[in-house]
C-alpha cells in the first residue's frame, strides 16, 4: 500500500500518517523529519535544509527527491509506505512518479486532509513535537499524558522553530503556491481521496480507514 499525505502546515498530515503506518504496518516517511533529525545531528544536509526551513521556504527539490527515491528503495518499504510532506512540488511528483514507474509502481492512494488557513495557526502555536521519535502532540487536542515528554520515547517535547506565527503564514502562502496544484496532478492519476481533517483526530483517521479498507 503506497500512500501519500496532502494537506496544507498543521492539517495533521504527521499525526495521521503515524496511525496509518501503525494499523498498516508500512513506515512512516516524512521528509520534515528526516531534515529535522539531520539538523539536530549538525550534518550537512541539516544545515543547508535548515536555512529554508526557518524562513519558511520549501528545500530545493535537488536535495529532496534523491533522498526520498533512495529511502523508498530500502527493504522494510517494498510492502508499502505512507510518504508526509512528500512531493510538495510538481517536480518532485513527476521525480516520484518516474522512479515508480520504473518499477511498474504507482501510488495507491493520495489522502488530501482538508483544514482551512484559519484553524492552522491555532494548531501551530499548541504543537509539540518530540524531536527524537517525529511524533506529535497538541497541548489542548492531543496532551501527551506527563507534561512537556514524549509518551512513546519520554525525550523533551519542543516548540518547533518554524512554528511562529509568521512563519507559518509564509509556509501557507507557499503551501498554496507550490503544493495545492499536487491535488489536480493526483485526482487525475485517480488516486486523490479527500478527508475533512477540521473534526476530531480519532473521527479523521475512521474516514481514512474507511478509504483504505480495515
Ligand atoms: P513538514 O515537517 O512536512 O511540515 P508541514 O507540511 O508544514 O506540516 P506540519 O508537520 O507542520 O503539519 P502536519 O500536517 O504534519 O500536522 P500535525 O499532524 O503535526 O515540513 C517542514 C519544512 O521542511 C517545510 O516547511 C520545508 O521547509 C521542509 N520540507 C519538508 N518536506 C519537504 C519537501 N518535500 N520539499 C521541500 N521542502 C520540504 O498536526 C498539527 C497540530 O495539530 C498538532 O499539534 C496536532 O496534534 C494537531 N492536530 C492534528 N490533527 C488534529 C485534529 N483533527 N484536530 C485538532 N488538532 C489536530
Ligand atoms: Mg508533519
Amino acid at each position: 500500500m503506497k500512500i501519500i499525505m496532502l494537506g496544507a502546515p498543521g492539517a495533521g498530515k504527521g499525526t495521521q500518517a503515524k496511525r496509518i503506518a501503525e494499523k498498516y504496518g508500512v513506515p512512516h516517511i516524512s521528509t520534515g523529519d528526516i531534515f529535522r533529525a539531520n539538523i539536530k545531528e549538525g550534518t550537512e544536509l541539516g544545515k543547508k535544509a535548515k536555512s529554508y526551513m526557518d524562513q519558511g521556504l520549501l528545500v530545493p527539490d535537488e536535495l529532496t527527491c534523491d533522498l526520498v527515491v533512495d529511502r523508498i528503495s530500502q527493504p522494510d518499504a517494498q510492502k508499502g509506505y505512507v510518504l508526509d510532506g512528500f512531493p510538495r512540488t510538481i517536480p518532485q511528483a513527476e521525480a516520484l512518479t518516474a522512479a515508480l514507474e520504473k518499477r511498474g509502481e504507482k501510488i495507491d492512494y493520495a489522502i488530501d486532509v482538508e483544514v482551512p488557513d484559519s484553524n492552522i495557526i491555532d494548531r501551530m502555536s499548541g504543537r509539540r513535537a518530540c524531536l527524537s521519535c517525529g511524533a506529535t502532540y497538541h497541548l489542548k487536542y492531543n496532551p501527551p499524558k506527563a507534561e512537556g515528554q514524549c509518551d512513546n520515547c519520554g525525550a523533551s517535547l519542543v516548540l518547533r522553530d518554524d512554528d511562529k506565527p509568521e512563519t507559518v503564514r509564509k509556509r501557507l502562502d507557499v503551501y498554496h503556491s507550490q503544493t495545492q496544484p499536487l491535488i489536480d496532478y493526483y485526482k487525475a492519476a485517480g488516486a486523490l481521496r479527500g478527508v475533512d481533517g477540521t473534526r476530531d483526530i480519532d473521527v479523521v483517521f475512521q474516514d481514512i480507514v474507511g478509504i483504505l479498507g480495515e
